[in-house]
């Protein structure tokens, strides 16, 4: 992998610089920053040496149609305030352009192109979008480690077309797992939440042999929930989830790792409800589990007691809601409370689960924060992930 920090002629060089700006937003408003604030790193990097740069970023899974509550607007106006210069964001569809059209006015230092995933040439890895993109620019530059598990064409195929580096971003994050991947220390945990449960669900059965405990909580602890018989109601699921988990629970049964999942929960009738503790028998056909309930919480916590490392991957609930934010901040206080006293190593990653630490302005309690979410679920896999490999 080249790094950018090795290239000795980026001066008027237009760079193609892939990021992950997919940040969470409410109504249009920012409510994390912290992968704004990651890769302030790389663009100061790349102003200082003269280049000039073209972002391309995704936010959301606009699946290929424009959306404007999708747009890359508001991030661009948060950079353009971070950095302290003005910059354009190109709505223009991305076809009809040409590299003489960007950085007419030489003042022009950094420009935005729209959410990348408004078209769908994105996600099908396209070999003539990429080659167009590639057309745009003098050399390609992946700080985006969270999405580079995508096989997605501004993360692999542009690489066949442009000179590819690594970013200070993807280096740093790459960096800190494969240390934490080479010196880990048992008893290891490894919690994992979230809504994105197909992206997560088949990645389990591979962590199964590395890990002494898998707790299943967030969205995907619903499909568990449903495979062992409970009721659970309206709540969000993946559908044909059951051949995998059976898959788990055959495959934890060879190895020493438990599996854990809710033992109660809290669920309400909107996600803006009140929240209300419910065993598992008792969950009705109009309740969305919205989190983890008290039992299960302590479980939690005994489990990361007796942890000497812990990597965690999701929220426990609708934490957007503080109502539902309980499951969530009592293991990031679990967690936190064995790093002050040194006898824990902890690893999260994640947009959601940083949002919920930021919320109580604990970033700085973990040993390593990673920006990714999937993508760090499969590097613990062991996979090389297909935006790397480009890289290669
Ligand atoms: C993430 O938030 O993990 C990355 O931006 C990838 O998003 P995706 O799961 O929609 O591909």
């Amino acid at each position: 992998m080249n790094s950018i920090k090795n290239h000795g002629k980026l001066k008027y060089k237009i760079v193609l610089l892939r990021l992950d700006l997919n940040v969470p937003l409410k109504n249009g408003v920012i409510t994390d920053y912290t992968r704004i604030d990651k890769i302030l790193p790389i663009i100061k990097f790349l102003l200082n040496k003269n280049s000039k740069i073209i972002v391309i970023s995704h936010i959301g899974r606009p699946k290929g149609k424009v959306n404007k509550d999708l747009s890359l607007k508001p991030i661009c106006e948060c950079l353009e305030k971070k950095i302290n210069k003005s910059i354009k964001i190109i709505s223009e569809n991305v076809f009809k352009l040409k590299k003489n059209d960007f950085f007419k006015d030489p003042k022009d230092e950094i420009v935005f192109l729209e959410n990348i995933r408004f078209y769908k040439e994105e996600e099908k890895n396209d070999l003539n979008f990429s080659k167009h993109l590639a057309e745009l620019a003098d050399l390609y530059v992946n700080d985006a480690f969270s999405c580079s598990h995508r096989e997605h064409a501004s993360v692999c195929t542009i690489t066949n077309f442009l000179p590819s580096f690594a970013g200070l971003q993807l280096e740093t994050e790459i960096n800190a797992l494969k240390k934490v991947t080479t010196e880990i220390e048992k008893p290891v945990t490894c919690i994992i939440g979230g809504s994105k449960i197909s992206t997560k669900i088949g990645i389990i059965k591979n962590l199964i042999p590395k890990f002494d405990n898998i707790l299943i909580i967030g969205g995907m602890a619903n499909n568990i929930l449903e495979y062992k018989g409970k009721q659970i109601g309206r709540s969000i699921k993946e559908k044909n989830c059951e051949t995998i988990i059976k898959e788990i629970f055959e495959t934890s049964n060879n190895y020493s790792c438990k599996i854990y999942y809710p033992e109660d929960v809290l669920v309400g009738k909107s996600i803006n409800d009140k929240s209300q503790v419910k065993e598992l028998n008792e969950i009705k056909k109009d309740d969305y589990i919205l989190d983890v309930g008290p039992k299960t919480i302590n479980k939690i916590k005994s489990i990361i007691e007796k942890s000497k490392t812990v990597l965690w991957n999701g929220p426990a609930g609708y934490f957007e809601n503080p109502n539902f934010a309980k499951g969530s901040y009592e293991i990031a206080k679990s967690i936190i409370k064995k790093n002050k006293d040194k006898s824990i190593f902890s690893v999260v990653g994640g947009g959601d689960t940083i949002a919920v630490i930021n919320q109580i302005n604990a970033i700085k309690d973990f040993n390593f924060v990673s920006t990714a979410g999937g993508a760090f679920l499969e590097y613990l896999e062991g996979k090389e992930l297909p935006g790397i490999k480009a890289l290669n």
